[in-house]
């Protein structure tokens, strides 16, 4: 059995073996399911520490995050170490059995940084330096800061490399910083240098002989400030790809540090879900334990179906190893416009959700809440109020759940479904000037992951170009960019039998943004068996679609499309439905083209809700995919609204995020985990609870 600990002794940056941990309870970082969130007690007067750490008891907290921001009070003045805070802090939390998850401070560094280095402060691209006063003012490509950040955290890791309370290092704080100043110019020309070689291969792959933009030398080249027009969508992309490579910089060099000071504990840092500024595919290596931070809006109908597909694509990142939920909020939080907040109920109902997802550890942000700074409306376990509150209790009650959830911790979903997800697809795909605006990868896949989430069918978020064996089904909701390495495993997973689809625009461009010529999609025509000439917007008005009377599985009911339609024709696959109105009248709009027992479908534009939903439920069941209960996925028989079903190795988790009473069919007589209740075949779940079921009693 390989435990979280042992990863810990891997070389930083290799992925290491993966492991199944069965039925052992033995999770991310220990024993069981970690429960806690930020704890600073550097906020607050000495005097309140011994009444968290007692609270923190009551509440059946295990692991607390530290220093997220308390560069200035370690070091108020330059050089300057205070840890004697820190210490007594550590030691208090280690003798109530609670662990630490340790930060690096360096995500807020102290206003005598920048009074001393202003170069140390960030530029925005209308180069505006950013000022001190509140937090992320750095810049990553800075020498300066960089060096000081780095000498923080050997002083912190010499001192707390080998105290017991330390479990986990969090480097820095949800890493996403821009810089387009001039010390991020020479970072990036840099960068560029190694990527292409000389300035002729930047100019080709760039297309630069259009505006009259061809550079003599590396040292013309800028990051994308402001200009009077659009930028170069291949610059701009070639940007975001040095900016979150040289975050990672940052990130590698603090974790280097930690380990080359004697630490041994897991490092990690926490992620954003799909944050737009960095590429979590080529950070996955860097960590030793995937760590998210997730904030669902309690006001978007689709919050649960969002979320799962961000602990889908977390427990992914990880190559499906356990991950840790590292901040949610208990409430409200502050930052939106108009902070709905969600009940203790749904906090809970989130927090198993990402259990059953794979998350080894619940985390909130944060532990009290504050009393001054801009944070203080937002929710935390321990409110203003005291402990004598709802939410205090509603803390108690999810510790005491997660505790009874020891059995799960370790395990692993298994997914039979892959659905391609690649960041600098997204980033080129979203710049403007572009057909529609309206078309957004991201919409794209929650959409798709929706009809999932429906059926009770779990994902792996998978990398494009990354092995495909063991998907029986694949999804591309909108590759823009696609290499041939991706559109080679594509083909393969087809002739293997399963069962993928391509939604529409994908294909479209190669890895520096470059329109591939020929009829599209260029890369896997022979694989889909249609093509095309002509993306193009479609009318405010739905464009109605003809359902062919072939098409064995058709949903009924009438279907359009809208948003980005395709002028194709069919160069061999069944025409399953064709546009019946407009500028592609009675051109292909969804097309099947089997392989064997594969198939290749296509969608030539953005489909109404159920016509997509009967396309990907009839590839599902085509493929023999079975929901979380155990029968296979059958066209139009989705789950109660707002139940999801979730099974992780022994366990199937039931949540009901619907506002109905949720009827259903359980494969066995179960028993609940959390009450030990025995639970009948034929059972109903009440709005807002969640069942997390086993076999067998387990006291
Ligand atoms: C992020 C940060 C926290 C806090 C929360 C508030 O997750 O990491 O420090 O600001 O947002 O929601």
């Amino acid at each position: 059995m390989k435990r979280f600990d042992d990863v810990a002794e891997r070389v930083p940056g290799q992925t290491p073996e993966t492991s199944r941990l069965s039925g052992t309870g033995s999770g991310t970082l220990g024993d069981g399911i970690c429960f806690g969130g930020d704890y600073n007690p550097e906020q607050w007067p000495r005097e309140t520490w011994a009444e968290d750490v007692e609270l923190m008891v009551r509440a059946g907290v295990n692991l607390v995050t530290v220093g997220v921001f308390s560069w200035s009070t370690i070091e108020p003045s330059p050089g300057e170490r205070r840890f004697e805070w820190l210490d007594e802090v550590l030691d208090l939390l280690h003798g109530s059995g609670i662990a630490v998850d340790l930060a690096t401070p360096t995500a807020s560094p102290p206003p005598w940084l920048g009074i001393r280095y202003p170069e140390t402060l960030p530029v925005d691209r209308d180069g505006v330096r950013l000022a001190a006063g509140s937090r992320n003012h750095y810049s990553p490509a800075s020498v300066v800061y960089r060096e000081h950040a780095r000498a923080l955290a050997v002083d912190l890791a010499r001192r707390y490399a080998k105290h017991p309370a330390v479990r986990l290092w969090h480097v820095g704080n949800e890493y996403g910083e821009l810089d387009y100043g001039d010390e991020a110019a020479r970072e990036f020309r840099g960068w560029l240098q190694r990527r292409y070689g000389s300035i002729e291969e930047l100019n080709d792959a760039w297309g630069t002989a259009v505006w009259s933009q061809g550079y003599g030398s590396f040292d013309e080249v800028l990051p994308p400030r402001k200009a009077p027009y659009l930028i170069n969508p291949a610059q701009s992309l070639d940007f975001r790809r040095y900016s979150s490579d040289q975050l990672l910089t940052c990130f590698r060099e603090q974790r280097d540090a930690i380990r080359a000071a004697g630490a041994t504990q897991p490092i990690t840092t926490n992620f954003m879900g799909f944050f737009p500024p960095v590429d979590y595919w080529s950070w996955a290596g860097e960590v030793d334990v995937i760590a998210d931070d997730q904030y669902p809006d309690p006001a978007s109908p689709h919050a649960a179906s969002d979320t799962a597909l961000v602990q889908d694509l977390m427990r992914s990142l990880g190559d499906g190893r356990p991950w840790l939920l590292m901040e949610q909020a208990i409430g409200a939080v502050s930052w939106r416009k108009h902070n709905l907040p969600r009940s203790v109920d749904e906090a809970r109902l989130n927090s198993l959700q990402a259990v059953a997802r794979g998350a080894d550890g619940v985390c909130f942000f944060q532990w009290r809440q504050a009393r001054t700074g801009p944070e203080r409306f937002h929710s935390a376990l321990l409110p203003h109020a005291g402990a004598d509150t709802e939410v205090f209790r509603g803390a108690e009650r999810l510790g005491a759940d997660l505790k009874r959830l020891r059995p799960v911790a370790g395990e692993r979903v298994d997914a039979r479904v892959g659905i391609l997800f690649d960041w600098p697809s997204w980033w080129a795909a979203e710049e403007p000037a572009r057909p529609t605006e309206r078309h957004s990868t991201l919409e794209q896949l929650r959409r798709w992951y929706r009809v999932l989430w429906r059926h009770g069918v779990p994902a792996d978020v998978v990398r494009p170009g990354a092995d495909l064996r063991g998907y029986h089904v694949v999804l591309v909701p909108h590759s823009y960019l696609l290499e041939p390495r991706a559109a080679d495993r594509l083909r393969e997973a087809v002739s293997r039998s399963a069962q993928v689809v391509v939604g529409a625009f994908s294909g479209v461009a190669d890895a520096n943004a470059g329109i591939l010529q020929g009829r599209f999609p260029v890369l896997l025509r022979d694989l889909v068996g249609v093509s095309g000439e002509e993306w193009m917007a479609l009318p405010d008005e739905p464009t109605p679609l003809s359902l062919d009377a072939g098409w064995d599985a058709a949903p009924r009911g009438e279907h359009s499309a809208s948003v980005l339609g395709e002028r194709l024709r069919s160069d061999g696959a069944d025409v399953l439905a064709t546009f019946g109105d407009g500028p592609l009248a009675g051109h292909p709009a969804v097309t099947r083209n089997r392989h064997g027992a594969g198939a290749a479908w296509y969608l030539g534009a953005v489909v109404s809700d159920a016509l997509l939903a009967a396309v990907l439920e009839a590839a599902l069941h085509d493929a023999g995919i079975e929901n979380a209960l155990g029968g296979r996925v059958r066209p139009g028989k989705q789950l109660p609204d707002g139940l999801e079903v979730v099974r992780r190795g022994p366990a199937l988790f039931l949540l009901n995020h619907g506002r109905d009473t949720a009827e259903l069919e359980l494969p066995a007589t179960l028993h609940d985990l959390m009450t030990n209740e025995r639970i009948d075949r034929a059972t109903a779940l009440a709005p807002g609870t969640a069942l997390v079921l086993i076999e067998g009693r387990t006291t």
